[in-house]
């Protein structure tokens, strides 16, 4: 009875839940069961002697403890705190992944070698690397702070006919808290999976077909790379390596370990040295690559469904969302819209004329998204597979044939990204020569299946490890990195369509690190349960950290069909993370926001009525991601690093630095605990501007309605807006922007905005952009470009000032200035660069 009524309660909780016997668990995949309980022992031996230094690389030999086996050791200093460490057999034939890293990394010399009988210390400006004998370990040191320990007693190195794995163990001595390992759908804290605890982090791109919450199993995405985060220093480590891992984490009181369990390639770690959060980001971005700006249209709303079935039915989604006053930028066609799966055609019966049907959107200024899977119908006069057999661009067996297995169009074949000449080709696909029916108005692309998924429960929905890519590579070498391959040919073919003139907009599904330079991504097939509204926020939180910030939910749930409550929580929280689509499977009711009673749909409207108000905060912070490498949304802990109050804090976001936002993740709350962060000058601002403020004093109840959830701006800071309602952010182009100043009595506030063309790269490629800073008090408003290029053209024009001025008493005085600043109206006042231009407010 007991154990009925508990079965009751957990499917009451969730419906759905990811098939425990088809995807394996540790037991059931070699790396793992046979690593998992490794012994440490002392297995290998650093041989000083003859250990060569020489232009920022240092080379040991190693030997196995039995004398049996030489390997070498290199250990490489980067620009910008970053040591690389390899160790390999000497005979070799560990594959080397190729094409991920953004360019060869920047080799510098050592400043400083000091040699013992039992180490070599390595200097690189404050930091340091020390190689031990025996124990064998590789300590890392940022300003004498032990962070980071390569540890030699696990260490394990193998190789079989097809595959080559090896372990090893790092610890982080002084972490709270270890973040990383991306996709799982966890907390953003790792938790302790040892021992006998859960499985560890499993790293393989996989179709996890209803994924659970709070879970280790392996997800879309594979970025393995590990932050441990301490109160004196932030370090980092990226296994440059494509092949399945799991990863054992134990937490410690102080300290945590992980231990790498890797089924094939190389032993390839860059670790960074920070020392602070936002350093270890920059180190790893600098490595990987950063976002190019996205087009701005790209950063308003998407209206998608599995489901759109023909072309009236796009054009009177459109004009619905117009009648009901729901800003749009772009709606997406899934996989109905080719001829029986086969991507690059159009189904001739529902979209006979998609140049008609772009026209359309073009002229409401939407964009259309359509979806392209890596997967290619076995069809003979099916022009791709004709070409693509006879030139032999797809994945083959063991035996040389092509690979065939089942997925959306049957029997399939998957094109080998591996091979350069395949990857040009896909590309090529995408000119509008070559796809009949497309002209720019198709803005954007949409990979998915690329992990690869497949319909085969046998091999866990993806590839078997045996199969071949290009070169005689086994998949196993290069598993992690099949989806990021198929976007960065997507990515090329949209550039070569458009002569290099347009920013590409691409999403993905399965991603690897680097995935950043060429698409956005989103969490996969969620569930309409609350709880995916807040584990949305600790996933794109942890990939922001790891250099993937265009990243998003399926706002509303993919699968199941949310009650009003959960779908308008779905959007509030959706509108504040950088990718904001709605999405439902063809299984779901239909729910676009105007489908809704009067008052679902306002508080729908205002969610997303105020991501459009905040986008030039948005693209502002692009722009200074592609510039420095930062995370647009940022755990709290990334600017307040030291509170160890909030290390665990993942259902809030900060945007930027300025902006503060809490999820609400739970049915019928009537208020909800924040945790307001900075201390007590720290102070956070309604952002309805009615003068409530909450001190950085730490965790705070507060009351909450279904109108909206609560978002704070931060005293001391200037919110670039523009506040005028407009359906796309084209028609938005030539509004006049807001200034938000949130100050305390007679001090001063601060903030940036960026601004260009919107869409080209002419921001990079011709300096054609203006960013400026901005400073403010009581008195008057400062406007200084930042950069010599600031380009006139792109200069903001202001029409509303807003002033709130905080007093030590607690009260909010609220001053507005839209026109009549000493005299001249200040959207008159126009900018012209160069010189700062200073607003007189009295
Ligand atoms: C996958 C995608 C989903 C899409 C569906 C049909 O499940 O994750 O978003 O709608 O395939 O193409």
């Amino acid at each position: 009875m007991l154990t009925q009524l508990l079965v009751l309660v957990i499917l009451a909780i969730s419906a759905n839940a990811a098939d425990h016997d088809m995807y394996h668990n540790c037991s059931r995949v070699d790396v793992c069961s046979q690593n998992r309980e490794l012994e440490r022992q002392e297995r290998y031996q650093i041989i000083l002697e003859g250990a060569v230094f020489s232009q920022g690389v240092a080379s040991f030999r190693v030997q196995t403890t039995d004398g049996s086996e030489n390997l070498g050791l290199n250990i490489t200093a980067i620009e910008g705190n970053i040591f690389r460490v390899q160790i390999e057999e000497t005979e070799s034939s560990r594959y080397h992944i190729q094409d991920v890293l953004d360019g060869e990394p920047t080799v510098v010399n050592f400043d400083d070698v000091q040699l013992s009988l039992t180490s070599a210390e390595i200097f690189l400006g404050d930091k340091r690397a020390v190689v031990n004998v025996s124990p064998f370990s590789v300590e890392f040191y940022a300003n004498d702070v032990l962070t980071l320990v390569i540890e030699g007693d696990r260490l394990t190195l193998e190789n079989e006919e097809l595959r080559h794995p090896f372990t090893v163990g790092v610890s982080f001595p002084q972490a709270l808290h270890l973040y990383g390992l991306h996709e799982h759908a966890d907390h953003l804290a790792l938790r302790t999976t040892a021992p006998g605890g859960d499985d560890p982090y499993r790293i393989k791109t996989m179709d996890l077909t209803y994924f659970e919450l709070f879970s280790t199993m392996a997800m879309y995405g594979a970025v393995p790379v590990l932050y441990g985060h301490g109160i004196n220093a932030t370090s980092g480590l990226f296994l440059h390596n494509a092949a399945e891992q799991w990863v054992e984490i134990t937490n410690k009181d102080i300290g945590a370990d992980a231990f790498f369990m890797v089924d094939s390639g190389a032993l390839d770690i860059f670790i960074f040295l920070g020392p602070s959060t936002t350093d270890v980001v920059r180190q790893y971005t600098s490595l990987t690559g950063v976002a190019h700006l996205p087009p701005i249209w790209s950063l308003g709303y998407h209206q998608c469904r599995w489901g759109y079935a023909d072309q009236q039915d796009v054009q009177t989604v459109i004009a619905d969302l117009d009648t009901y006053d729901f800003p749009v930028d772009a709606i997406w066609l899934d996989i109905q819209h080719t001829q029986d799966m086969k991507f690059f055609t159009w189904n001739s019966e529902n979209f006979s004329d998609p140049f008609d049907m772009l026209a359309n959107l073009s002229s409401t200024h939407r964009y259309l998204v359509t979806l392209s899977d890596p997967h290619f119908k076995v069809e003979e006069g099916y022009f791709v597979y004709d070409e693509a057999t006879a030139n032999d661009y797809f994945i083959k067996n063991l035996d040389g044939t092509n690979y065939e297995d089942q997925c959306w169009p049957g029997t399939s074949s998957w094109m080998d990204y591996l091979n350069p000449a395949a990857r040009d080709y896909y590309s090529s696909l995408y000119l509008y020569e070559n796809w009949n029916g497309t002209t720019p108005t198709l803005g954007g692309i949409w990979n998915d299946m690329n992990e690869a998924a497949i319909f085969n429960e046998e091999i866990e929905k993806t590839f078997p490890y045996d199969v071949v890519h290009y070169g005689g590579v086994s998949n196993r070498d290069i598993h992690n990195m099949y989806g990021y391959l198929q976007t960065m040919a997507t990515h090329k073919g949209l550039i070569d369509r458009d002569n290099g003139t347009l920013r590409p907009f691409i999403l993905t599904r399965a991603h690897f690190s680097g995935s950043q330079r060429y698409a956005a991504f989103w969490t996969g097939d969620n569930t309409a349960e609350f709880g995916f509204v807040t584990i949305s926020y600790s996933m794109c939180l942890n990939a922001n950290l790891l250099g993937l910030v265009f990243c998003g939910n399926d706002v509303g749930g993919f699968f199941g069909d949310p009650s009003d409550e959960l779908l308008q929580r779905f959007y509030q929280a959706g509108a504040w993370l950088p990718f904001f689509r709605e999405h439902a499977s063809q299984e779901s009711e239909r729910r676009e926001p105007y489908l809704f009673s009067e008052e679902v749909q306002a508080t729908i409207r205002e969610a997303i009525k105020t991501r459009y108000a905040h986008l030039p905060v948005w693209y502002t912070l692009f722009y200074e991601h592609t510039r420095f490498g930062d995370p647009v949304i940022r755990p709290l802990f990334y600017h307040y690093p030291n509170d160890v109050e909030l290390l665990e804090v993942d259902d809030q976001l900060l945007l930027g630095r300025n902006i503060l936002v809490k999820a609400i993740g739970e049915s019928e709350v009537t208020s909800v605990p924040i945790y307001f962060p900075g201390g007590e000058d720290e102070i956070w601002f309604s952002a309805q501007l009615d003068g409530t403020t909450f001190p950085g004093t730490g965790w705070t109840d507060i009351p909450v309605t279904i109108e909206r959830i609560p978002v704070y701006y931060r005293l001391g800071s200037i919110i670039p807006t523009k506040q005028t309602s407009r359906p796309s952010t084209t028609d938005m182009r030539n509004d006049g922007y807001t200034l938000t100043v949130l100050l305390r009595n007679n001090d001063t506030a601060q903030g940036t905005v960026y601004n260009d063309d919107n869409l080209s790269f002419e921001y990079r490629d011709s300096q054609k952009y203006s960013y400026s800073d901005l400073f403010g008090t009581e008195e008057q408003v400062v406007i200084s470009p930042i950069d010599e290029s600031d380009n006139e053209e792109f200069l903001i024009v202001v029409d509303n000032i807003v002033v709130l001025t905080y007093n030590d008493d607690g009260t909010v005085v609220k001053n507005s200035y839209k026109h009549d600043v000493n005299g001249v109206p200040i959207n008159q006042m126009k900018y012209e660069g160069k010189e700062p231009l200073v607003i007189i407010l009295r």
